[in-house]
């Protein structure tokens, strides 16, 4: 089945979820149906399905999978230990633990009900999707002070990583659509590399002009005025608002501040974890040597080699020029904060 450009990448019914498996993409569209929590804590871990908002609606939807598989009356136990293992299959992107404890209250007494709660989840992530990109793309064009504007981007915040659309790549598919996107600018993203395969892919099914660069290439280009703005989306924006995102971000918001270009941080309220005080207290996910010594199953190491793999990195907000979500822009270079 091929999808389409605003098809929905994660759909539930009957205790069954369906989902595209991203790690198979872009060479193959291949659909995952998986009707057991040991299936779904399987496909977050490995990044079958992956993007902080994403997360949450699938996390969403496996509690009120869990209620139909384990009644949570009278399997309290077996119900319990499986919303734990969907809570804690990721630890950084906070949309995972906030729709999951959402969801499970309402999962203990009625399990119609938290179907209905996880399907108005994922409707209210898309309509964020849509706000967003109008936003940020207003935004992007007051602060470029240009007609057309060309856009960095890292890892994937598309259709992929929400349900529809996406954060930032919902930002640079607005821009295409009002015809003012010049070009996309997307960084490959090692280790996993959901730039060059993920976000090319929306790109290309979006008709929206890119190029792909390879990561260590995005400071140099910025310095050389390649883009006007970069966009990225966030797995866990703090209080103070310093945010954790895909690993490459801080060293693209540092390149920014060199060459005074905005740097956009596009997320939904539901990414904002008010109890976590600063970037200093997020967990950042460590995802072992494995991925960094071999790139999709071929090694580009010695097989022993020892290796850290931090899949995200925390942008202090002093970098950051605005936060973008779908009720408002916060400038913090403005002085404003969450
Ligand atoms: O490890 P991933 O691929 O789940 O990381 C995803 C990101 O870092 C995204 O930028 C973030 O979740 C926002 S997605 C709209």
């Amino acid at each position: 089945m091929a999808i389409g450009k605003d098809q929905r990448t994660l759909t539930y019914a009957d205790g069954v979820i369906t989902m595209i498996d991203q790690t198979k993409l872009p060479q193959t569209e291949s659909w995952l149906t998986i009707d057991t929590v040991a299936e779904l804590v399987g496909a977050i871990k490995r990044l079958s399905v992956r993007g902080a908002p994403a997360i949450g609606i699938a996390g969403a939807y496996g509690v009120a999978m869990a209620a139909r598989l384990h009644d949570p009356a009278t399997e309290t136990s077996a119900f319990d230990a499986s919303v734990a293992a969907i809570r804690e299959a990721r630890p950084t992107a906070v949309n995972l633990a906030v729709m999951v404890d959402r969801v499970t209250p309402i999962a203990r007494t009625d399990a119609a009900a938290a179907e209905a709660e996880a399907h108005a989840i994922a409707e209210e992530e898309l309509a964020a999707s849509v706000a967003m990109g109008d936003l940020g793309a207003d935004l992007v064009l007051e602060l470029a002070g240009k007609d057309a504007v060309n856009a960095m981007t890292i890892c994937n915040t598309g259709g992929l990583a929400t349900v529809a659309r996406g954060t930032a790549l919902a930002v640079i598919q607005t821009l295409h659509e009002r015809g003012v996107l010049t070009e996309a600018i997307p960084l490959e993203t090692r280790p996993l590399l959901q730039g060059g395969r993920l976000t090319t892919w929306e790109l290309e099914r979006m008709g929206a002009p890119h190029r792909l660069i390879v990561d260590s290439a995005g400071p140099f280009l910025l310095a050389r005025g390649a883009a006007d703005v970069v966009l990225i989306g966030a797995d866990r924006v703090a209080a103070n608002g310093d945010t954790a995102n895909k690993i490459g971000s801080f060293s693209l918001a540092l390149a920014c501040q060199h060459a005074g270009i905005p740097f956009i941080v596009v997320a939904p309220e539901s990414t904002i974890d008010m109890t976590t005080a600063s970037g200093a207290d997020i967990e950042i996910e460590d995802r072992g040597p494995a991925e960094v010594i071999s790139v999709r199953d071929t090694p580009v190491a010695p097989p022993e080699t020892n290796a850290m793999n931090p899949a995200f990195d925390v942008t202090p907000v002093e970098l950051i020029t605005a936060l973008v979500t779908e009720t408002r822009v916060v400038r913090f270079t403005n002085g404003e904060t969450l």
